[in-house]
Formats: structure tokens, sequence, C-alpha cells
């Protein structure tokens, strides 16, 4: 159904020429300003479609889109799924668990079984960087690449941008605070990328054991202590710890790290007054951020991450299918 909102987002794309010449969204590091902002703004029109209660289900009429997740998620998976559903794609759901890669295949031959089915967009989840950059490489299929390892979540951080962008009126000149295991996040090192590309001051926030040194090559300004990493902020955006990810225990009790690094009304306050406080989820209340802050409607846009998150998958789902980066890398 052709819908006035999204027919007007993307006939801006057409007259201005469309700034995202990829084939595949493996990454935000590398990304210009025009393109990422041309994501956001497509994606602002289809939070709009998404409110109205319509759908664009000619858009991807006929095309198909796997969601190939190795580890688990609720919300990028059913956010991927719903996307492409409202844009009118098949979409189907490998279940790793029940799949011949537990039998012992490789990601290759998994790619390339894939590849025989002839699906458009693959949208893939792996626990190891630069799983998505090897499928890419193997299969005609755009690829999207949703969490890899330590090293990328794109549409997370789009979504993220998305949503101050939306709160604040703008992304460049704020301050944001990302706050907790900034070494095993991958939603960490997107944001990073794409905050700093699109001139935020971005700090991070944390133990000496969960930031990694060469962090600060990446533009970033480093606290160990909240008071001061939070001082002033306009984001304060909280991560999980990642206890899958750790080989061995780099953090004190859950209470002890609730003590110093979980966020809480008082350390809150040290934000400025009409500071957002975002969280990627899934969210461990009591251990890196309070119930009490996490569901203060004031401050809190938690939930709107969410919705942002389907927006943002369809303007990317979109984009890509667009063709635009068919002959380029
Ligand atoms: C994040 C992820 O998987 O990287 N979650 C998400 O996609 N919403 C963060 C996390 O697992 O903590």
């Amino acid at each position: 159904m052709p819908h006035p909102v999204v027919d007007a987002g993307r006939l801006l794309l057409q007259r201005s020429g469309v700034f995202y010449r990829q084939k595949h969204l493996l990454a935000i590091e590398g990304l210009e300003p025009p393109a990422i902002s041309q994501l956001l703004d497509l994606a602002e029109s289809y939070v709009l479609l998404n409110r109205s209660g319509k759908t664009q289900r000619d858009l991807l009429r006929g095309r198909t889109l796997i969601n190939l997740f190795f580890e688990d998620s609720t919300r990028t998976r059913t956010s991927f799924e719903l996307a492409g559903k409202r844009l009118g794609a098949d979409v189907i759901n490998m279940a790793v668990s029940s799949s011949s890669v537990n039998k012992g295949e490789t990601l290759i031959d998994t790619a390339a079984t894939l590849n025989a089915m002839h699906c458009d967009l693959l949208v893939v989840r792996h626990d190891q960087s630069g799983a998505p950059n090897l499928l890419a490489q193997i299969v005609d299929a755009a690829v999207i690449n949703a969490g890899d390892g330590t090293r990328e979540h794109p549409t997370q951080a789009l979504l993220d941008a998305l949503t101050i962008k939306r709160r604040k009126g703008r992304i460049a000149g704020l301050t944001v605070a990302i706050c907790g295991d900034i070494a095993h996040s991958r939603v960490a090192r997107s944001n990073i990328h794409l905050l700093t590309t699109m001139g935020c001051q971005v700090r991070v926030v944390g133990p000496p054991t969960l930031i990694p040194a060469e962090i600060a090559d990446l533009g970033v300004t480093v606290f160990h202590q909240m008071a001061e990493g939070l001082a002033g902020a306009d984001v304060v955006m909280m991560l999980r710890l990642q206890r899958e990810r750790m080989s061995r225990g780099l953090v004190p009790s859950a209470r002890e790290y609730f003590r110093f690094y979980g966020l809480d009304k008082a350390k809150l306050a040290r934000a400025k007054p009409d500071a957002i406080v975002m969280h990627p989820g899934p969210m461990n209340r009591g251990v890196e951020i309070d119930s009490a802050v996490a569901d203060d409607a004031l401050h809190s846009v938690i939930k709107e991450q969410v919705e942002m998150g389907v927006a943002v998958r369809m303007a990317v789902l979109d984009i890509l299918s667009q063709g635009h980066g068919r002959n380029e890398p």
C-alpha cells in the first residue's frame, strides 16, 4: 500500500541521491555522516508509518529474508522479523540449535546452503567477530550484521541514534556517557563509531578491567568513576555485564558492582536534569541499573529504543533492497 509519509521520504532519497552505497551493512565504522543521516531520516518516516498502523507490504514482496542467529536474541531477531514482514518479505527464522550447525556443518557450508535457496537478505548474529564479513564474501544476498562477537552491532547504534535525535532534536554537540562493560560490548563499539562521526563527545565509564586501553584511540574519554563520567551528560547509556564473554572474573559481586557502577537516582543526578537513560537490553536490574531509573518515565527511553529498532531495520532493509551497492564491495 503506498503511504504518503514513506513515499515522501523515499522521494527525498531519489532527489538527493542515495548516500548509502554499500551492498551490505556490516559495520558503522567507515560510514560517512550523510549515509548515517539518510538512514535515520528514512527510519523516521517508518516510525510515522508504524504509528499510523499501516504497512508497506509491496516493497519487499517476493523477497526472502533469513534470520540466522547463532547467539540468543529476543529484541533484535523479532525486530528484524517484524521489519521484514511489514515490508512484505517472506521471513524465515533459522533456529541454529536445531540446524545442521550442531551436526558439525561449518559456517561456510551453511552459507552455501542458504545461497542455494536464493535468499535476498541475510541477517546474521554470531559469537565470532567478523563472521558476517566472511558470509558476505560467500553469499549473493545482502548481509546485515545483527551483532558479531565484541565487534559491531550496527542497527543497534542506528536505533540508539534515532532515539537520541528524536528526544534531543539533534545528535551533534551532545555529551554521551556509555557505562559498564565496554570491553565485551559490540553495542558500545558501534555507538562510539556512530556518535563520534556525528559530532558527539563520547565518554566511556567503568572499572579498568572492563575498559580496554585501546578504546581511547576511537576518540573517547575514559572515566573510572560514575560521578565524574556522568557529570553534565545529555545521554547516559547503560550496558549489561556480558559474563558469557568473560573468561575470568573481571568484576566483584553483583552487589558491589551495583554500588560503584549501577545507575541509580543518586548517580543519575550528576547528569543534566533532562538527561535521557538508555539500555540496549537485556537489562539486569539491580546490577547495572536500578529499577527505579529503568522505569522512570521522565528519563528512561528504553521502550522507545525498542520501537525505533523496528523502524531502523525497515529503513535498512528498504535501502539495501534497492541494490545501490550491487557492484560495490
Ligand atoms: C545486545 C547484544 O546482543 O549485543 N543486545 C541487543 O542486541 N539488544 C547487548 C547485550 O547482549 O547485552
